[in-house]
């Protein structure tokens, strides 16, 4: 049943709940799934939906601060804490009262309290008459939920409802710190900050646990921060580092995966050409980020993403701290900082088609640098591909041996920019996929300096691996002969498949620099100074 914030909806909703029904509602950090906290019925009832270990704590929410002290043994502490940030996202770990169930405080002596500020949690909270425990609604080991629909995705009908109060307005969980320590402890970070408890308590101690992976066998403080958390469905790396740096290191790992997604800043959107992009908050806008994350580990995995790169920053204090404590549970601690990683230097050379490319790949390789053709990886794909070419033009480009012959799919896929087109669909992903695996092995093995040539460098993505890029350009005429020589056209044809290819702006716009082949020594003084410019 998903219910709306209008009075009637809201109190049906806390209707459910006053009588041992369990409604996720929403709050100002996450959706909670909510039961009534002194029915331990009721609250074994959140356990089992959302296949929550037995061991982990639930926070009980009130809807009112003066109800602090009637569930936990209050201190001024609290009430100096409970003064200046509630209602808001802290949680506090203080001595419990009886009155609560132990299932709500996982046998502990100690219990989780918090006032939401969303209204329409403290209403239905009022409405309800009773102290409402709610963990965030989502299955245990999964992304937050910050809007109804994620509550639905994961639960369903085997709740008794959601109430809808659309986004939720932090994104990240409560900060929870512990009283019950000394000195006090920051057990997980959110959106009121180190810097802001700081204020009330000087000697705020942050749990290891918040930016480190707590060794094997080592008693969590908190026994949520033991359990794998916000964990996407795809195997997932955190890249830290500026954002070129991080660019190159992601857009050059491929190693086989099917659907390759980047969660990024805002201002990265257009880096990562090629790979299936989500952003989630601007670069120096950690409450941006905050706002988006879950719902971005949430696209990810709703888009098949089978491999994720998200970008994060190693931030140490503010609310950027939530963030990362919860990006680094997503990963599973599997960060890389870009800046450190050993980058081979990449110069991607492009041009139209018979202006001379493959020259300036000679031209490097005895310049020391190491090589790889598109073409070259093209010819060797191309088995591979045979079926998905031959299912789009024909088996008559098929020989006798049902290989594809060059000449005959040339004839037909480079006769006009359509079909030329329908060609490079199949073909560009598999070889910039197959480029970027060599160039991640030359990378691996300490390659300093590598030159990859393909004439379609910007469309498959490649442009975004390389450090500096390059358009070799020649002369119409130039061209027109080495085509005809190269692959025995006739004049007629070997002009057809030039104006069958982007003309010769679209290269020079997209590259860094430009460079006429006239095949004379200056043509090479110049490239080898560009190729040594790495
Ligand atoms: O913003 C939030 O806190 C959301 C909304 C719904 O209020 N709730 C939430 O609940 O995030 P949950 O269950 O996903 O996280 C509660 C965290 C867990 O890490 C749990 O281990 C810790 O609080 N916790 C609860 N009771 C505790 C206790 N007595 N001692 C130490 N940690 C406790
Ligand atoms: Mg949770």
């Amino acid at each position: 049943m998903i219910f709306s914030t209008s009075e009637k909806d809201i109190a049906a909703a806390a209707d459910i709940l006053a009588h041992g029904g369990i409604v996720a509602i929403p709050t100002e950090t996450v959706y909670g799934l909510g039961a009534d906290a002194l029915d331990a019925q009721a609250v074994a009832g959140i356990f089992r939906a959302k296949g929550r270990p037995a061991d982990n704590p639930l926070i009980v929410h009130i809807a009112d601060a003066e109800d602090l002290d009637k569930y936990a043994v209050a201190t001024p502490e609290a009430y100096r804490l409970a003064e200046a940030f509630w209602p808001g996202p802290l949680t506090m770990i203080l001595k419990k009262r009886d009155v609560i169930p132990d299932i709500v405080s996982a046998g502990l002596d100690t219990v989780a309290i918090r006032c939401p500020s969303d209204p329409t949690a403290r209403r239905i909270i009022r409405l309800a008459g009773v102290p409402i425990a709610a963990p965030s609604a989502n299955i245990s080991g999964s992304p937050s939920p910050t809007a109804a629909k994620h509550v639905i995705h994961d639960f369903a009908d085997r709740i008794d409802g959601v109430v809808d109060g659309g986004p939720c307005e932090r994104g990240v969980e409560s900060t929870v710190v512990s009283l019950v320590s000394d000195p006090p402890t920051l057990l997980r970070p959110g959106y009121i900050t180190p810097e802001q408890l700081r204020e009330y308590l000087p000697r705020l101690h942050i749990a290891q646990a918040v930016v480190q992976q707590l060794p094997d066998g080592e008693k969590a403080l908190s026994p949520g921060l033991k359990h794998k958390h916000y964990a996407p469905a795809a195997y997932t790396t955190c890249v830290t580092g500026p954002a070129e740096h991080a660019a190159r290191c992601i857009n050059r790992s491929a190693y086989g995966y099917r659907d390759i997604c980047v969660i990024c800043f805002d201002e990265e959107k257009d880096m990562y050409p090629g790979l299936t992009v989500i952003t989630y908050g601007g670069a120096d806008d950690p409450a941006a980020q905050a706002r988006g994350l879950f719902t971005a580990l949430r696209t990810a995995d709703a888009h098949g993403a089978d491999r994720l790169f998200v970008r994060a920053k190693a931030y140490d204090g503010g609310v950027g701290l939530a963030v990362y404590n919860r990006l680094l549970r997503a990963c599973g601690f599997n960060v890389i900082d870009a800046q450190k990683q050993h980058m081979t230097k990449v110069l991607g050379v492009t041009g139209p088609t018979g202006s001379g490319k493959s020259m300036l790949l000679q031209l490097a390789a005895e310049n020391g640098c190491a090589t790889i053709s598109a073409d070259e990886v093209y010819a060797y794909l191309l088995p591979e591909l045979t079926d998905d070419i031959a299912a789009e033009f024909g088996s008559d480009i098929l020989d006798r041996n049902g290989a594809i012959c060059r000449r005959a799919l040339a004839k037909k896929a480079f006769s006009c920019p359509e079909a030329t087109a329908r060609l490079c669909q199949i073909t560009h992903p598999a070889v910039a996929q197959a480029v970027k695996e060599r160039l991640s092995r030359l990378q691996d093995e300490g390659t300093e300096r590598a030159v990859i040539e393909a004439i379609a460098l910007v469309e498959s993505g490649l442009s975004a691996a390389c450090d500096l890029t390059l358009t070799v350009y020649s002369e119409y005429e130039v061209r027109l002969r080495r085509i005809m020589n190269r692959d025995g056209l006739t004049r007629e044809q070997a002009k057809e498949r030039i104006d069958a290819q982007k003309p010769l702006d679209y290269f020079i716009s997209h590259t860094d620099l430009a460079l006429l082949n006239d095949d004379t020594p200056q043509f090479k003084t110049e490239a080898v100074r560009i190729i040594s410019r790495l």
